[in-house]
Formats: structure tokens, C-alpha cells, sequence
């Protein structure tokens, strides 16, 4: 799929805008404990602009509804956003709050944990996106994560099934995830932690990891894709479960992998690709964005991954 082709297709992604201060640490301290770090990395983060950035570089056009602090790391979020060719006119920056801020601890093992201040995220209301109804009409996508309120979501995946657009949904955090949200979405994309939660199963084997896809498609989700990391993706549709496997790689740095992930999909999604195949295309997208620090700035452009030689890594 070219370049061109892929501009035509709008994805509208409704969701959170962070600045992300990464720690790389030999290893996560525990409770009552000083560690000294190797190094810190300072980029713009949060799952929504995320996912934004990414389906900008592959290609999509992409409209960012959101809420940053009337801040510097505001202003600087909305400069970055533009430069990535992203419509930012629904950014509103917020007189109350201060821009979303992540910190996130990376190890050796490049295990992650990460604390979040919602600051603007989660100021971002209803309003923000019926004021945006004239783009999630015309988007082919509509795109949300949890990180803002889910009224929020909610109101954005209903506009998106009236206008009888796709809805996919990050359930990230899962602790907001309900029925009316749930009934609202298309193609439902959790990892194991968040499925585990919202249908009460945990997970340690395959037919655990199916079971658990097939009672969230019990709970109203049309399509899901659970994300396993290093164990591929498991794709629940229609016509049953597939495994996709993931594309082998050495990871430095795991965060945002998800968010890669989800929105390479959504674009594959918007190109009219098969839930299957838009995964298959999305882990290599992941598996790229994990070979290197940081959240935005380890997301792959269209070029970079017509380039990437995946024989060298898919040993
Ligand atoms: O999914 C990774 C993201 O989670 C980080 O960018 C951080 O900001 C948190 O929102």
C-alpha cells in the first residue's frame, strides 16, 4: 500500500496527551528503595497522541482530539503534533490543569512500569468531541483509548456508530471499562492484563487466552486482537481464533508497543485490510517501535518499514 493511498484514509483518535520522562535502570527498584539510573529520556507521550503519531507516519490523515495544560510541554506537544502533519484544531489547551505527565522506569530486561498525572486528560468532556462530530463523520476510524474519561470514549464511539464508522478501543487503563463502552466497539484491543480484568479471567495458557477473547465478545465487542507481547497477538473474529505471531526482535524498550501496535492497525483497518492481516502488519510496526527508547521517538514511518529488512531479525 502506498504512501498516497494510505493518505486517503482519516482516522480520528480521541484520547490522552503526555509528556513521557523515561529512566532506563539496571533494574525496578522495590518499595524503600534509592537506585541509581543509566540515563533519562525526555519525549512526548500518552496513549492517544501515541497512536496519533503513529498512524500520522504511516500514512493516515489524522485528526488528534485531546486536552494539554496551557503550559510548555502544551505548546510543545501541539508544535510536535503539526509537525507530524497531524490536524491538532480539536487540541484544546486547558486554563485548570497542566499537560498529562508519564514517568516511566525501563530496565535492562526492558520491563517497564509507569505512573501517569492525567493533569488536562481528564478534563477532555463529551463537548470537546460533539464539537468535533463534522470529523468522526467523515473519518474512516475512530480510534480511543481510557486514559480520559470514558463518557468521553463513549460519546466519540457513539457519534463514530451513527456516522456507521469503525470504532477501536485500547481498554487502557481497563479500571473505566463498562457495558455501554464495550456494546459501542468494533475491535477491541487489549493485552492480557487488561482482558483479564474486564472478564474476570485469568490468563496462563492458550485456551485460557481464547476463552478469555471469547467472553469479551460475549460482552457486546464485534472483533478482538489481544496483544501477548512476545507471544504474538491472538485474533478472535467471525470466522474464529488466529494466532499471529510476533516478529523477533531485540527489545530495549516495550512502552508505547501497544499503542504501535493498535494504530497500525486502525490504518490497516481505514485500508480496508481483514482484521487478520491489519495484525499481521501491525506486530512488525510494534516490533520496531521496541528496538528503541522511548515512546514517539521509536515509532516507525511508512518508509522505515518498506526498508526494514525483517529477514535480519525474524530468526
Ligand atoms: O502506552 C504508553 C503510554 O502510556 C506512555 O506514552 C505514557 O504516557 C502512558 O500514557
Amino acid at each position: 500500500m502506498s504512501q498516497d493511498q494510505r493518505k486517503q484514509k482519516r482516522i480520528c483518535i480521541v484520547g490522552s496527551a503526555n509528556v513521557d520522562l523515561t529512566f532506563r535502570t539496571p533494574r525496578l527498584p522495590v518499595p524503600g528503595e534509592t537506585l541509581a539510573g543509566q540515563s533519562l529520556h525526555q519525549c512526548m507521550g500518552g496513549k492517544g497522541a501515541n497512536q496519533a503519531v503513529v498512524a500520522a507516519r504511516l500514512g493516515a490523515d489524522v485528526t488528534f482530539i485531546a486536552r494539554v495544560g496551557n503550559d510548555g510541554f502544551g505548546t510543545q506537544a501541539i508544535k510536535a503534533y503539526t509537525a507530524e502533519g497531524i490536524n491538532t484544531s480539536f487540541i484544546q489547551q486547558d486554563d485548570e490543569e497542566p499537560t498529562g505527565t508519564a514517568v516511566i522506569l525501563v530496565d535492562d530486561d526492558a520491563e517497564n512500569c509507569i505512573i501517569v498525572i492525567a493533569g488536562a486528560n481528564d478534563r477532555l468532556a463529551p463537548d470537546d468531541v460533539r464539537a468535533a462530530s463534522s470529523v468522526i463523520e467523515q473519518s474512516d476510524v475512530v480510534l480511543c483509548q481510557l486514559e480520559t474519561p470514558v463518557e468521553t470514549t463513549i460519546e466519540a464511539f457513539r457519534l463514530a456508530r451513527e456516522a456507521n464508522k469503525v470504532t477501536v478501543l485500547t481498554p487502557a487503563p481497563a479500571n473505566s471499562v463498562n457495558s455501554e463502552l464495550l456494546a459501542l466497539c468494533d475491535v477491541c484491543v487489549p493485552n492480557a492484563t487488561e482482558i483479564s480484568a474486564i472478564v474476570h479471567q485469568p490468563i496462563s495458557a492458550e485456551a485460557d487466552a481464547i476463552r478469555a477473547t471469547e467472553l469479551l465478545r460475549g460482552r457486546g465487542v464485534n472483533r478482538v486482537a489481544l496483544t501477548m507481547g512476545g507471544d504474538g497477538v491472538l485474533v478472535l473474529d467471525e470466522s474464529g481464533p488466529t494466532h499471529v505471531p510476533a516478529t523477533k526482535v531485540e527489545a530495549v524498550d516495550t512502552t508505547g508497543a501497544g499503542d504501535a501496535f493498535t494504530a497500525a492497525l486502525a490504518v490497516s483497518l481505514a485500508d480496508g485490510l481483514g482484521l487478520v492481516d491489519a495484525a499481521r502488519f501491525a506486530v512488525q510496526v510494534a516490533a520496531i517501535s521496541v528496538t528503541r527508547i522511548g515512546t514517539q521517538t521509536s515509532f516507525p514511518s511508512l518508509e522505515e518499514l518498506n526498508n526494514w529488512d525483517r529477514r535480519k531479525v525474524n530468526r
